[in-house]
């Protein structure tokens, strides 16, 4: 496993500053203790725009005119249809055919070509290497050093915003957000605890954690960033990467989109909102940072869980 050097997480800020700002933290409710990151806020409406800033500027002028190719649950997608858009190039991505209208809707706003494949079929692909046939630069959303390096710049912001920070929350999926953090943390402030969560709709890391390699599980999460295959390299990445997992049942997942949209006033995705979700699971003391990921969330699905929350209470 070929460790990310904490320099070039430094070097990579620097890359992204001019395209992207800092997302700011905010307080959680009344507990001086845990502050909301927001990458929520980001102009893809995720921290995923991050690594992909990061690995198109990596690449040569003359390499990078070929295009961007992706593999992508939906925030992925945007982010390199955004970032394509902003370079002047063309995009392609590779998505399951049940993503969320709206993430395959904002890949085609930007000018991105949306490809619908089933999710086995996807799968297969990225088990194969699909995109070696190509002629596009392909970015691995979970694989590739200059992604990661790009999504552990949160982690840069935050310790300047949270003096102090002794814990990070943060959904997984395939690895590249949690990877990116716990380098960029492990280098200056190895102390920090890094929490990695999953909905038991998808808990594919502890699962295979447990098992010792690979599992295969079918998805029933509206978590639906979090899904992401299997793959070996991971598996050790996060290993080293996450202190502690935490699973959380799909229905108090559902309450945590609700409690943030109705009492925070913050629209996040069922992604976003796991480490919410996760708290209360969580000792109560130390400053913590829960990681808002994304606010990509279907009108239809945000409306049906407000609704959840105003079905009459059973009588008994
Ligand atoms: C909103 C959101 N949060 C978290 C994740 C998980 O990130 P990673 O796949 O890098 O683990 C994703 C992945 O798409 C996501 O879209």
């Amino acid at each position: 496993m070929e460790a990310l050097d904490p320099e070039r997480i430094s070097a990579t800020a620097q890359r992204i500053r001019p395209w992207l700002a800092p997302t700011p933290v905010w307080p959680y409710f009344d507990d001086p203790s845990v502050q909301f990151k927001l990458e929520l806020l980001q102009p893809t409406g995720s921290f995923k725009v991050r690594g992909y800033f990061a690995a198109a500027l990596a690449l040569p002028k003359s390499v990078l005119a070929r295009g961007l190719l992706t593999v992508s649950a939906g925030n992925a997608g945007i982010a390199c249809a955004y970032v394509a858009h902003q370079l002047g190039v063309r995009c392609r991505v590779i998505m399951v055919e049940d993503a969320p209208r709206l993430k395959v809707e904002r890949v085609r706003e930007w000018g991105g070509e949306a490809v619908l494949w089933p999710r086995r079929r996807v799968f297969e692909w990225m088990a194969e290497e699909g995109w070696r046939q190509s002629p596009e630069n392909f970015l691995h959303p979970h694989l590739d050093l200059e992604m990661m390096a790009g999504h552990g710049t949160c982690a840069l912001e935050l310790m300047e915003q949270m003096e102090g920070l002794e814990r990070v929350v943060v959904a997984v999926g395939g690895g590249g957000l949690v990877s990116g953090l716990a380098a960029a943390l492990g280098a200056r402030r190895p102390e920090i605890e890094i929490v990695g969560v999953q909905s038991d709709g998808y808990a594919l890391w502890p699962a295979a954690i447990a098992a010792g390699g690979r599992v295969d599980l079918a998805p029933h999460t509206i978590a639906d960033g979090t899904v992401a295959p299997y793959h070996p390299a991971m598996m050790d990445r996060l290993e080293s990467a996450v202190d502690r997992w935490l699973v959380v049942p799909e229905a108090r997942l559902h309450a945590a989109v609700r409690e943030l949209a109705l009492a925070a006033r913050i629209v996040a995705e069922g992604s976003g909102a796991l480490p919410l979700a996760a708290l209360e699971q969580l000792e109560p003391g130390p400053k913590t940072a829960l990681i808002v990921s994304g606010g990509n969330i279907d009108a239809g699905l945000l409306s049906s869980l407000l609704e959840e929350g105003n079905q009459a209470p059973a009588i008994d």
